[in-house]
């Protein structure tokens, strides 16, 4: 990576985190990194702000972009322009990613530009490159796990702790690990936009929010919490993409009884985990940090590395229309 100039777009949590982790490499230059806020304080010197996204989008010499802003629609459009001057951009945009899939898939392939976006899904884990390049080629039949790093936390303090629900959601918030909007974590959105990617990627098929059942964990009180303590039980909010009977997808996000039998059971605080079922490979559990800022740095980090390396997504399930979305997938559950 030697004598590569990046603009980085976002300095909050994960922009924070990817600038800390860039500290360890001395070989990427930061040229400069766009926020919005003029009034906010900022841990570095007012210099190595812009305001302006096309000052870093216009810039000839800038290798690579990172979009690591909030907003969807602005993210939409940075990532957009960069694309279409077939540039590299990373993202950690879940919402904006699963939301325009198709048309940035479109857009790589018309302009030659190329998008990563592994800090999107589960934090530090490495579950699309794992789908694309280890799963390209398997039969998977199922994927599942706990994928909200932040409804994960407040469901272990409620569980281990006995802490209330609006003292675990201040902690995750304060630790990090929240979206700016919380509702998108506890509500399952955060979870449902992350299985959309996961089964773009794991089966070829992207779901709408439509598609998919969807509860969050805003109405989990003390006593489920008890119950699932009697049965000996945890309580955990569970993101699947599996093929039924018919080989149809269904798709779901679900508070969920887990047994110690379950790897899930295990998954506690801000972790993620992701269960693989493939019909050579059999079944694979991967865990890690799922949110936080140097977690999701990291992430990016990894992203860049790939990137700048010439790693591209294949879309090659996609593009092969594996399989398809179960209709009503809601309705056949009952
Ligand atoms: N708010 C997200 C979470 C951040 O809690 O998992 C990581 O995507």
């Amino acid at each position: 990576n030697s004598g590569k100039r990046i603009g980085i777009f976002g300095f909050g949590c994960v922009g924070q985190g990817l600038h800390d982790v860039l500290q360890d490499n001395t070989h990427l230059e930061v040229v400069k990194i766009c926020v919005r806020d003029k009034e906010k304080l900022r841990t570095l010197p007012s210099n190595r702000f812009t305001y302006d996204p096309q000052e870093l989008l216009q810039d000839e010499t800038i290798d690579l972009f990172a979009e690591l802003i909030s907003d969807p629609e602005e993210a939409f459009f940075i990532v957009r322009q960069a694309l279409k001057a077939g540039k590299i951009i990373v993202s950690a945009n879940k919402k904006m990613v699963s939301e325009n899939l198709p048309e940035l898939v479109e857009l790589q392939k018309q302009y030659g530009g190329t998008l990563l976006y592994e800090a999107a899904v589960c934090g530090s884990i490495p579950i699309l490159r794992t789908l694309e390049a280890y799963y390209g080629n398997e039969q998977l039949q199922e994927v599942s796990g706990i994928l909200n790093g932040s409804s994960n936390y407040i469901l272990t303090k409620l569980d281990a702790e006995g802490l209330s629900y609006d003292d675990a959601l201040q902690q995750a918030q304060e630790l990090g690990f929240a979206e700016a909007d919380p509702t998108l974590d506890v509500g399952g959105y955060d979870a449902m936009h992350k299985i959309s990617l996961i089964a773009a990627h794991a089966f070829g098929a992207l779901p709408a929010p439509s598609d998919i059942l969807r509860a969050g964990i805003q109405h989990i009180a003390k006593r489920d919490v008890s119950l699932a303590q009697a049965l000996g039980a945890r309580i955990r909010l569970v993101a699947s993409a599996k093929l039924d009977i018919k080989h149809k997808l269904l798709v779901q996000v679900l508070p969920t009884f887990v047994f110690p039998e379950s790897e899930l059971y295990y998954v506690e605080a801000e972790f993620n985990g992701v269960q693989l079922k493939a019909k050579y490979a059999g079944d694979q559990f991967l865990k890690g940090r799922g949110a936080g800022s140097h977690p999701t740095g990291s992430a990016v980090w990894a992203d860049i590395s790939a990137a700048l390396a010439g790693y591209k997504y294949t879309y090659q399930k996609l593009d092969r229309a594996a399989v398809q979305l179960e209709e009503d997938a809601a309705l056949k559950l009952y």
